[in-house]
């Protein structure tokens, strides 16, 4: 891993959701690397306790689909009196289905954690982080809100949306002169608990397809999840400051071709 260490954000204010793990966590060490207050926001309660206390980190719990958590989340870090500059909307799930195997209820509990949650993380933050003079948000979609595989339907459909909905919201929070930039990135396959899940979920000959697949268009593997948090941290810094509705891709490859 890169070491790292700054100032940049020094006095500045982080909220991660789904910070518990993988990609949020990572950013979470690098925001905090470079001197910001970082909350980190989770469901996973006791893993996040642990490790927001090893990185230096608050954890709060956070469910995304639930409003009135987001609210009550924005309204104890408002209470501290630092404001909030930054927001990664990261929580996610992956579960696989196709249009034989996905359920209503299946699709349903995709689209609410992944774009739901999404918006109400835009929703719910963007006034503290107004008052507390602007800032960035990073929503975090994936190569499958661009491409697809057979096999993601509701994955698929809810990054889509997070992709449209960034331009949206970035748009909105310009126009409303909010001072706030909000982009989305995304990530090829990253090693996390997200990823070695929805393999654990194929069949044999599906894991071989994947495997295959992977081989053929992960053209430098698979990412370690520092990787994409070093660009969540680039759209948080001001070395992006011209970028806004914008998609960054870190797929090693993937979608090149
Ligand atoms: N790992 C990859 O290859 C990859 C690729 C593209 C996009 N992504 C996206 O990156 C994001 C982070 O995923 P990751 O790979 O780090 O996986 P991860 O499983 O390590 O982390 C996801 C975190 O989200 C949390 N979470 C799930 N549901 C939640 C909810 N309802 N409320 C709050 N938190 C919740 C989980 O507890 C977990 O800590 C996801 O949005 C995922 O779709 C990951």
């Amino acid at each position: 891993m890169t070491t790292f260490s700054g100032s940049r954000f020094e006095s500045k204010t982080a909220l991660i959701s789904g910070g518990a793990s993988g990609i949020g966590l990572a950013t979470a060490k690098r925001m905090i690397a470079d001197g910001a207050t970082v909350w980190i926001a989770d469901i996973q309660d006791e893993l996040g306790e642990s490790v927001a206390e090893e990185i230096g980190a608050t954890y709060v719990h956070l469910d995304v689909v639930n409003e009135s958590e987001w609210i009550s989340v924005v309204e104890l870090i408002a209470s501290q009196g630092q404001g909030l500059h930054f927001v990664m909307n990261n929580a996610g799930i992956a579960v696989n289905g196709n249009l034989e195997t996905e359920t209503t209820d299946g699709f349903m509990r995709t689209i609410n954690i992944n774009l739901l949650g999404v918006f109400l993380g835009c929703k719910v933050c963007a006034p503290l982080m107004e008052v507390s003079g602007g800032g960035a948000i990073v929503n975090v979609s994936s190569i499958y809100g661009m491409v697809s595989s057979s096999k993601v339907i509701a994955y698929s459909a809810s990054k889509g949306g997070v992709r449209t909905m960034t331009k949206s919201i970035a748009l909105d929070l310009a126009e409303r002169e909010t001072g706030i930039r909000v982009n989305s990135i995304h990530p090829g396959f990253a090693e996390t608990p997200l990823v070695e899940n929805a393999i654990a979920q194929l069949e044999p000959e599906e894991g071989e397809q994947f495997s295959a697949r992977l081989a053929e268009r992960a053209l430098l593997g698979l990412a370690d999840p520092d990787q994409i948090a070093a660009a969540a941290v680039f759209l948080f810094s001001d070395d992006s400051s011209f970028m806004t509705g914008s998609e960054l891709v870190v797929d090693g490859g993937f979608t090149a071709s």
